[in-house]
C-alpha cells in the first residue's frame, strides 16, 4: 500500500455476533482533502470510524492512517488522528470555556497557552458570549461546534467528523460547514460521515457510499451524480386523474423512472442532466412545457438534489441491470 494516502483500507472487516456491521469496505483517501462516507443509518459508518480511529479492533482485512497500521502501530495512528463523535464527548457540567482549557491541559498545553487557545477557538466558533455557560444549556448547534473546537485544540492531521449536522437546524449546519472548510484550508484531511447527500456535496471531493457494511459506490462528486442523476423533480398536479397522463410524459421527457408518492396528485422523477445542475435545470423545464402542452396543469414543480433514498434507488437499480 502506498504512503501518500491518509487513509487506505483493504477488506476492512468488523462483526458483531452474526451481524457484520463492516464486511469488506476498501477505502483510499487522498491526504488534505475531505472524505466523505454517506449511508444510512446502521450502514457501517461509526464502526469503520472507530476502527480507523484505533477504537475499535478489526476483525479482518487492514487500515492504514498515513501508512501506519491502526492495530499494529495504533499509537502512531492516534498521534495524528482526532475524533468528533457522534454523540459529545464534552462534560456536560463545565462551561464552554472550562471544556477547552481542561482539554488543552490535558494535551500538555501550560495554563497560559490553553486559556489563550481556548479564548480564540471559541471565537472563531462564535461562542464567545457562551463561554461561560455550562454545556448543557448549550442548544444542539453549539454542542456540535464546540465539540469540534475540542478535537481540534490541537490541529490534527486526520479529523474524523462522525454525521457532525445530523439534527441541526440549516443555520447551525452552514456554521459548522464553514468550519469544516476552515479546518482543511490549515491542511488537515477530514473523513466525514453523513446522511445528507447535500452535505458530501458541499464538502466532500470524493465520497464513498456504503450500505450493509458495503461501499456501493465510490468517486468525485461528479461521477456520482453523473450515475445517479443530477436532481430530481417534484411534481403536484391539480387532479390526481390526470397522473397516468403525467407519468406517460415525465418518462418520456426524461427518461427515468417515475416514482408515484402516496400523495395521489404528486410524483416524482430523477433528472440526469448529465450530471450537471445546469443541465438538470434545462431537462426539467423542458419536462414542464410538455406537461403543459398536454393539458396537464401542474400546481406546483420543484427541481431538487436527489434525496438518498433516490441515489440508493438508483444505485441499487443499477447493480440489478448490471
Ligand atoms: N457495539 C456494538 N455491538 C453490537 N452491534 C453493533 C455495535 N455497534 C454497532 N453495531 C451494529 O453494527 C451496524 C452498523 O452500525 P454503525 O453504528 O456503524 O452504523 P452507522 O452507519 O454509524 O449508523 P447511524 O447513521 O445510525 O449512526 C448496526 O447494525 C449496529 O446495530
Ligand atoms: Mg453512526
Amino acid at each position: 500500500m502506498s504512503t501518500e494516502a491518509a487513509i487506505e483500507t483493504r477488506g476492512l472487516v468488523k462483526v458483531f455476533g452474526e451481524n457484520r456491521a463492516v464486511d469488506g469496505v476498501d477505502l483510499t483517501v487522498p491526504a488534505g482533502t475531505v472524505y466523505g462516507v454517506l449511508g444510512p443509518n446502521g450502514a457501517g459508518k461509526t464502526t469503520t470510524v472507530k476502527m480507523l480511529a484505533t477504537l475499535l479492533r478489526p476483525d479482518g482485512g487492514e487500515a492504514r492512517v498515513f501508512g501506519r497500521d491502526v492495530v499494529k502501530d495504533a499509537a502512531a495512528v492516534r498521534a495524528r488522528v482526532s475524533l468528533t463523535g457522534q454523540y459529545a464527548s464534552v462534560d456536560e457540567d463545565l462551561t464552554g470555556h472550562e471544556n477547552l482549557v481542561l482539554l488543552a491541559r490535558l494535551l500538555g498545553h501550560s495554563r497560559s497557552a490553553s486559556a489563550d487557545r481556548s479564548a480564540r477557538l471559541l471565537d472563531a466558533f462564535g461562542l464567545t458570549e457562551a463561554a461561560g455557560r455550562q454545556v448543557k444549556n448549550y442548544s444542539g448547534g453549539m454542542r456540535r461546534r464546540i465539540d469540534i473546537a475540542a478535537s481540534i485544540l490541537n490541529t490534527p492531521d486526520l479529523l474524523f467528523l462522525d454525521e457532525p449536522t445530523t439534527g441541526l437546524d440549516p443555520r447551525s449546519r452552514n456554521q459548522v460547514w464553514d468550519i469544516v472548510r476552515a479546518v482543511v484550508a490549515q491542511g488537515t484531511t477530514v473523513l466525514l460521515t453523513t446522511q445528507y447527500l447535500d452535505e458530501a456535496d458541499q464538502l466532500a471531493s470524493r465520497i464513498a457510499v456504503i450500505d450493509h457494511g458495503r461501499v456501493i459506490a465510490e468517486g468525485t462528486k461528479g461521477e456520482l451524480k453523473a450515475s445517479v442523476g443530477a436532481g430530481s423533480v417534484h411534481v403536484r398536479l391539480r387532479e390526481a386523474a390526470q397522473r397516468p397522463e403525467a407519468v406517460r410524459v415525465l418518462t418520456e421527457t426524461l427518461g427515468s423512472d417515475v416514482q408515484l408518492d402516496s400523495d395521489p396528485v404528486a410524483l416524482t422523477a430523477r433528472v440526469a442532466g448529465h450530471g450537471t445542475e445546469r443541465g438538470a435545470a434545462e431537462q426539467a423545464a423542458r419536462a414542464l412545457a410538455e406537461l403543459a402542452r398536454t393539458g396537464i396543469t401542474v400546481d406546483d414543480f420543484a427541481l431538487g438534489q436527489p434525496s438518498l433514498d433516490e441515489v440508493f434507488l438508483a444505485l441499487t437499480d443499477r447493480k440489478k441491470a448490471a
